[in-house]
């Protein structure tokens, strides 16, 4: 698959900038009202009480801020913060290795926590409830089961498919805290936020296009700052202006909606090939030169979200919303 522009996965022009464009405190994470809300009572409370966080479950689509948010929780907390993610740890050793290593207080993340080994899970259930470890040692006849205690920890978990989570680690969780979509005017506080630490003077407007096309994803905001401000600064421009950044935008492919070609490909498929749909999910794949799969999970849960097109039990429909996007009459049925 190719890099997407607009793609929320992370990629490797992200990961320089990222680690010096996260927020550090509640107060300068942007939007997300109701999660943020939620948890500082939360993280009050536990403050009032000296007692650890009960453990937090964050989920939502990648580039909303789950990892941000989980380093947050610890800063606010006043504790370490470690990180590891599910498919990192492959044997309950390591875990096992992991959790013995913490000290009162801190905070252990699991990034991708659908993805841990059930074997792996089961650990985590007297470490989650008891904050205690059962280890087997030895083996056949003389394999005993020990019980180690942990220090009370804190596990932040983060997900992007909450669905995937068994329901006996779900239930673990006392805090579970579902991230939206970001709305335009978030997004354009996180664009001149963003823009004051690339030391760029930004206009009003042009943050706000930039927001617009970022499909709610703050990680895209980013990224698409990044490249228009690089256009601007070799314009010689002494601040990114909206012509610049709708020039650049164009031609970065990613339209005003923040559709890029790929999206395009995928609508003006159904509509040309199949007359609007339904169609087939795999007869669309075939058509377009797709996996079935890559569409499922990577092009279609934003143009569904936007209502581009429509999920029927007889196939993909593209809606009246994606004929005015791109200025055509809706065929007759
Ligand atoms: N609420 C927010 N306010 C400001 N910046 C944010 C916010 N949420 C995310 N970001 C930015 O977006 C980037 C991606 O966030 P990240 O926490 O890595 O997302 P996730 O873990 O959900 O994929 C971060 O580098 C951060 O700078
Ligand atoms: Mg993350």
């Amino acid at each position: 698959m190719e890099d997407r522009m607009i793609s929320s996965e992370i990629q490797e022009v992200d990961t320089s900038i990222e680690l010096s464009l996260r927020p550090t405190t509640l107060k300068q994470y942007i939007g997300q009202h109701k999660a943020k809300n939620n948890l500082s009572i939360f993280i009050e409370a536990a403050k009032l009480r000296d007692e650890p966080l009960d453990h937090v479950l964050l989920y939502g689509p990648p580039g909303l801020g789950k990892t941000t948010l989980a380093s947050i929780i610890a800063n606010e907390m006043g504790v370490q913060f470690r990180t590891t993610s599910g498919p990192a740890i492959e044997r309950a050793g390591d875990l096992a290795a992991i959790l013995s290593s913490l000290e009162a207080g801190d905070v252990l993340f699991i990034d991708e926590i659908h993805r841990l080994p059930r074997a792996v899970e089961e650990i985590l259930y007297p470490a989650m409830e008891d904050f205690c470890l059962d280890i087997v040692i030895g083996s056949g006849s003389s394999a005993r089961s020990v019980r180690l205690e942990l220090p009370p920890f804190t596990l932040v978990g983060a997900t992007t498919r909450a669905g995937l989570l068994s329901a006996p680690l779900r239930d673990r969780f006392g805090v579970l805290s579902r991230l939206e979509f970001y709305e335009t005017k978030d997004l354009c506080s996180i664009v001149e936020r963003t823009s004051e630490i690339f030391d760029v003077i930004i206009k009003k407007d042009a943050a706000t296009e930039i927001a617009r096309r970022s499909r709610g994803t703050p990680r895209i905001a980013n990224r698409l700052l990044k490249r228009v401000r690089d256009i601007s600064q070799v314009k010689g421009e002494p601040e990114v202006n909206l012509e610049t950044t709708q020039h650049a935008l164009e031609m970065l492919q990613v339209d005003p909606a923040g559709l890029d070609h790929i999206d395009h490909k995928l609508l003006l498929g159904i509509m040309d090939g199949f007359n609007g749909g339904p169609v087939g999910l795999d007869t669309i794949a075939a058509t377009i030169g797709e996996e079935s799969q890559t569409i499922e999970d990577v092009y279609e849960p934003f143009l569904l979200q936007k209502g581009f097109i429509q999920r029927t039990p007889r196939g993909r429909l593209v809606t009246h919303k994606a004929y005015e996007h791109f200025n055509r009459e809706v065929p007759e049925a």
